[in-house]
């Protein structure tokens, strides 16, 4: 049985070659994806989630648009990393596939109440706000949940938004703490692993002598990569969203400790930092499963395989 996914997004090109994955991979069942606002606002990042859909040859995925702006800030982008419109690095056609009606939050609940319990896994790869509203407005569905596979936070690796705090916490810290003491299972990508899933030349050139999905991936990479190269001075573009797909594909390829994890709201400086209880000093129980090594060898070479089968199938 193929594992039920909804993926809650704000691409983002990393995003992109996340979802990418998910839809090449015969193991997983995407849903549908919800849109959320991030990188770009949500105009931007629910027109670049059907672009996407469009570019994977799956016109029938449902697309939702969901919350334009954190539950209790104002919102903050990163046209800085991602271009103006969240995909730079490819222009692609205006997608023909249409939003899906209704709100991407009233999707979750409804979805989330119809199937049975524990066989919907939720993917968050942008801010938590749809899937903290979801939660608020139907406590219901939180144990209905199988698990949440996120990419967010940080420890070792601290921040990169602010010295203490990743984007997409930092974006909507108060839906993230909503989310962290739900109850539901949570797994969490932070930057502590996808710093280690930096892309190298020659796999993004492989991606390039693929077809239009793999010169699609090597030219948002190329993209992306610029600006860490320019802030970190690192060869490679950390590709931090597939890192989740990746975990439902091969979980073997990652490590990590089941621990506490907190998330800052009040701090003056550390607004959005994930408070890791990494060496358990705390006493506070456990609540996700925090990742820190990948074997990137085998993240890539993942990668490679389905990011190609979906070219050779649609491409
Ligand atoms: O900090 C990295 C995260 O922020 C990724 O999800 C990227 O797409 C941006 O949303
Ligand atoms: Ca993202």
């Amino acid at each position: 049985m193929a594992r039920k996914i909804i993926i809650d997004t704000d691409p983002g090109q990393d995003d992109a070659v996340a979802i990418l994955l998910a839809l090449a991979s015969p193991e997983i069942e995407v849903l549908a994806l919800t849109a959320v606002a991030g990188n770009v606002p949500l105009h931007h990042t629910e027109r670049n989630a059907r672009v996407i859909c469009e570019l994977a040859g799956r016109p029938d995925l449902p697309v939702y648009a969901g919350c334009d702006a954190p539950l209790a800030r104002p919102l903050v982008t990163a046209e800085h990393v991602h271009g103006k419109t969240g995909l730079d690095g490819v222009t692609l056609p205006e997608p023909g596939i249409a939003l899906s009606p209704g709100h991407a939050v009233d999707f979750l609940i409804e979805t989330l109440r119809r199937e049975q319990p524990g066989t919907i896994t939720l993917v968050p790869i942008g801010p938590l706000t749809n899937i903290a509203t979801a939660f608020q407005r139907a406590p219901d569905i939180v144990p209905r949940v199988q698990e949440i596979v996120l990419m967010g936070g940080a420890y070792f690796e601290v921040g990169n938004v602010t010295p203490t705090a990743e984007f997409n916490i930092y974006v909507d810290p108060e839906a993230a703490r909503i989310v962290f003491a739900s109850g539901a299972p949570i797994t969490v990508m932070p930057l502590d692993v996808t710093h280690r899933a930096l892309t190298s030349r020659p796999w993004v050139e492989g991606m390039r002598a693929m077809g239009r999905i793999g010169q699609a991936v090597a030219s948002w990479t190329d993209f992306f990569e610029r600006y860490d190269r320019e802030k970190y001075g690192s060869e490679g573009a950390p590709l931090h969203d597939p890192c989740t797909i990746a975990w439902l594909l091969k979980p073997q390829l990652f490590s990590g400790r089941y621990i506490n994890v907190e998330i800052e709201t009040r701090g003056e400086y550390t607004l959005g930092m994930t408070v890791a209880d990494w060496w358990r000093v705390s006493g506070r129980d456990p609540n996700a499963t925090f990742i820190r090594e990948v074997d990137a060898e085998g993240f890539f070479a993942l990668l490679t395989e389905r990011i190609g089968d979906l070219d050779r199938r649609v491409g």
